[in-house]
Formats: structure tokens, sequence, C-alpha cells
């Protein structure tokens, strides 16, 4: 089967018919596996740092780590782009840092593209990457990267000279030749109107119903990540309770003897 390409992606916009793009994070082989059939493209975001890791935002991973899971992921999918976060560090000091971290991130896991935070500040370095022959996809709006607190994730062009700024790192990175940009925790009306400002889909996350696509973090939607849910999260599923409720039945079943029986013993003799 073959997977999306860059050039697919980038023409889906709904307001010329498309249908919305779907995507959600992964960050391992079996989960790209679970998600690939059912998504565009799979986003090995550095949202990992919380949700895998334990860490209170998304800064401190490296681009080790990126590489390792970004190359579990393109394991276990087929179809789907996979698309894999720049961590906060590998990108910011200068174009060469970002190309050179980009070309890493692409030789070492296969993916197809790269996402990197940022909107006016980073137009250079996303038309560098592009120039390099790596498609970038932008991240405007709520900046995790540049939260160094969980209470410093804010909500971005609540008024006007915020969202001026938005709309004008949003025109940026088009412009630099990003194929499609995340909008993250954005006011809906300013997500609203960069939709309809810019040629390349605009994937929504706390953003707009109108975007051209939405994405949510995995484990927030499925319930695996309990330390708080934001309001734009719907949540699916609740594994996280399915999990508990299986490992107390196994823990209860180890102490009362009735794990394991003898039809999971090998050299049993059969009555
Ligand atoms: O790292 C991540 O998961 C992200 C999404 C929230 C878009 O950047």
């Amino acid at each position: 089967m073959a997977r999306i390409t860059v050039d697919e992606l980038k023409s889906r916009k709904v307001a010329k018919g498309a249908v919305p793009i779907v995507s959600l994070t992964a960050y391992t082989t079996p989960m790209g596996r679970f998600l690939d059939p059912h998504c565009d493209f799979l986003l090995v975001g550095d949202s990992l740092a919380m949700v895998v890791y334990g860490l209170e935002t998304t800064r401190g991973v490296t681009l080790d780590v990126m590489c390792a899971h970004g190359r579990a992921v393109t394991r276990g999918s087929k179809q789907a782009l996979v698309v894999v976060d720049l961590p906060q560090g590998s990108y910011e000091e200068s174009t060469k840092q970002a190309v050179t971290s980009a070309r890493r991130v692409i030789a070492e896991t296969q993916a197809q593209a790269v996402k990197l935070e940022g909107g006016v500040e980073m137009a250079a370095t996303v038309a560098a990457i592009v120039d390099a022959g790596v498609p970038v996809l932008g991240h405007v709006g709520l900046l995790p990267q540049k939260a160094e607190h969980r209470g410093a994730f804010k909500i971005q062009g609540r008024d006007d000279a915020g969202a001026k700024k938005v709309i004008a790192d949003a025109n940026a990175i088009a412009k630099a030749g990003a194929f499609a940009m995340v909008i993250e925790g954005t006011v809906e009306p300013v997500a609203r109107e960069i939709t309809a400002q810019v040629d390349v889909p605009t994937i929504g996350i706390g953003a707009s119903p109108a975007c051209d696509g939405q994405i949510l973090v995995t484990q927030d939607m499925v319930g695996l990540f309990a330390d708080f849910t934001p309001k734009f999260v719907k949540r699916y599923a609740d594994l996280g309770t399915m999990l508990e409720q299986a490992v107390k039945s196994y823990a209860d079943e180890v102490r009362t003897k009735k794990f394991p029986g003898l039809e999971h013993c090998f050299g049993v003799e059969k009555k």
C-alpha cells in the first residue's frame, strides 16, 4: 500500500472540496499499527516528553529520542504520512543546525517530513529545510516548546495584537514553503481566519472546526494520560480505567492462585 504523499496532503483544503485531514500522535510501533489505517498522517510529537516520559513540558526531549520513536512509528505504519517533531534545541540556533537535524531525522527514521514550532522568526529556517529537500509541517499559535512549565500554556490570539501576530506567523511559514501547519491553542475566529488566508492546509488542536484537519494527542483522547485534560480534548475511550481493571484482576488471580491455570503451562498431560 502506497503512503499518502506530502503533495496529496498539501492539496487538501476543505474550501476546495477536500475531506478534513485526520491526524493523531504516535510514538511506538504497535500504536503506529493501530492508528495507521485511520489517519492521513501520524505525528511523532515531542508531546511524548509528557505523555510517555513523564516530563512537565515538551522541553528536554532530545533528537536521539525523537529519532528512535520516529523509526518505531514508520516501522509500524504503511499508508499514513509520518511527521517527526524537531525537539527544542535542535533547530533554533542557525539554519545550518536546523537543516542538519532535519536531514538526520529523515535519514534515521524514514519519515516523510519534520515539524517545527514558530512563525515569522522561523520562516528562514523553514525555507532552508525545504530548500534542502525536507518537507516541513509548521506549528503556530500556542508553542509548547516555549513554555517552561505547564502553567505557561496560554491560548493565543485573544486580543487584537495577539490575533495579528498569529495570523502573520501563519502567513510567514506558508510563504516559506511549509506544506501544512498545525494551529494549536488559538481562539476560534483567528484559526478560522488563518484557514481562509493560507493556501496550505491548517491542522487544528484547540483551534477551529473550520481548520482543514484535526490532530489530538492519542494518549489524551483514549484516556491514557490522566495528569490533566485540556478543554479541547474529546475522550473517545477510557483505556486508563480498563488497564487498571485488567491489572487488578491479574493481581487478584495471582494472589489467589487462580492464574496461571494448567492450560497456560507446557508439558501437562491432557486427561
Ligand atoms: O507534540 C505534539 O504532540 C504536537 C501536537 C500537539 C500538535 O505538537
